[in-house]
């Protein structure tokens, strides 16, 4: 029976990696996949998360299975860091999963089970895995202009012109800060637009949000999710521990479901626990049992916090030293944007062709699309990339 499976498309952001991996040059940059890296290319265990884990090796006292929705506590420890106090607890659902993946991937079969007629209206461009799940699913996208080649910016006008076609029934897939691909976010200002508009249309917003503490600071970045949950009637958001916890391949997620009739979470809670047993069953207990420990210990969560904002400055720094570099070098402060962008990546603007001549000539892997990861740079190698994009003509 299997002669009838077909290749599938193999997904662009991996095949980098791999790329990468067999290329044999050492002078190699690698600014493809979206991991963390020190400004020695090492992606480190987060203090904080090395203690916990210490920690709970020596007290962990049995394998056996949590609950369906993982452990309540780890449920509870997110659903603050996420969206702090503005909805009340009893008024969200939650379930731990294997990775933000993992919760997008259950927050969109949870749509498909209220409505399989729903259309989910996704940011051009997206992560290209919420167009590749989403597709494997069957579920139909409509995409909406999100991102303004000229400007580097968000075209905020053509979103929102876009999204006044969705309706009740329909979802519309933002990412709670730090977009990916692009780098180009929206301001408050904008996302309170954007709230009206949902208000208006009926339409339900789904909260991708996998870089919190990268963009402006852990709160600031949870500043439009948390708007989003506290004015529409229902939310769904698919949180993720990979990044601003350091622990990709602990896969570490959670999908939660806000509703401000408090009175649906009894149902919502019962389906995410429903989804989970037909998925995976249990989802993984490791990560989350770090994330609940050094979210829930003082002295850990302190240190947590104060190492993802040595993150989130050190991109920051970077970006800078990338603007201000392609300025000298071009002569013109059309690379402005690199500065103002937020997040792991930014797209930079450059062709599919002078994407391949940097791979070619100088060993620099970005994306496709060009987009890049900040974090795969440091101050030596920022001049270098510099160089590289000026002389691929981007
Ligand atoms: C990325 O966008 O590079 C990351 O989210 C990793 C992935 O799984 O694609």
């Amino acid at each position: 029976m299997f002669e009838t499976l077909k290749e599938q498309p193999a997904d662009k952001i991996l095949m980098l990696m791999q790329a990468f991996r067999e290329d044999p040059r050492e002078a190699k940059i690698d600014l493809g996949v979206g991991v963390y890296k020190d400004a020695d290319g090492n992606t480190p265990i987060m203090r904080a998360v090395k203690e916990a884990e210490k920690r709970w090796w020596e007290t962990e006292q049995s394998k056996s299975y949590t609950g369906l929705a993982g452990d309540p506590g780890f449920s509870d420890a997110m659903i603050g860091l996420v969206l702090g106090d503005v909805v009340p607890r009893d008024s969200v659902a939650a379930a731990a999963t294997p990775g933000g993946t993992g919760a997008c991937r259950q927050g969109f079969d949870l749509i498909r089970m209220a409505n399989p007629d729903a259309r989910v209206f996704v940011s051009n461009p997206t992560w290209p895995n919420h167009l590749s799940i989403l597709k494997h699913m069957g579920m139909q996208m409509v995409p909406y202009r999100y991102f303004d080649d000229d400007t580097c910016g968000v075209d905020f006008d053509g979103m929102m012109a876009d999204l006044a076609d969705a309706k009740a029934g329909d979802v519309v897939l933002v990412h709670g800060c730090c977009h990916n691909p692009t780098g180009a976010n929206l301001n408050m200002a904008q996302w309170r637009e954007l709230v009206a508009l949902l208000q208006k249309t009926g339409a339900t917003p789904m909260v991708d949000i996998a870089y919190q503490g990268f963009g402006d600071g852990l709160e600031e970045d949870a500043a439009a999710t948390r708007l989003i949950a506290s004015e529409l009637p229902e939310t769904v958001i698919a949180a993720s521990c990979s990044k601003n916890f350091g622990i990709y391949r602990e896969r570490t997620g959670l999908l939660m479901v806000v509703a401000q009739d408090a009175g649906k979470r009894a149902l919502h809670q019962q389906t995410l626990n429903y989804l989970n047993r037909q998925n995976y069953s249990f989802p993984p207990d490791h990560g989350a049992r770090l994330v609940t420990m050094v979210l829930g210990d003082d002295a850990l969560r302190a240190d947590w916090q104060a190492e993802v904002e040595d993150m989130r400055l050190g991109m920051l720094k970077l970006r800078e030293q990338l603007a201000s570099e392609l300025q000298r070098l071009s002569g013109s402060d059309r690379f402005g944007f690199i500065a103002q962008h937020r997040g792991m990546f930014s797209r930079i603007g450059a062709n599919p062709d002078q994407v391949e001549a940097m791979r070619r000539d100088h060993g620099i892997y970005m994306v496709g699309d060009s987009r890049l990861n900040i974090a795969g740079l440091n101050a030596k190698t920022v001049p270098i990339l510099a160089e590289a994009i000026i002389a691929s003509g981007a």
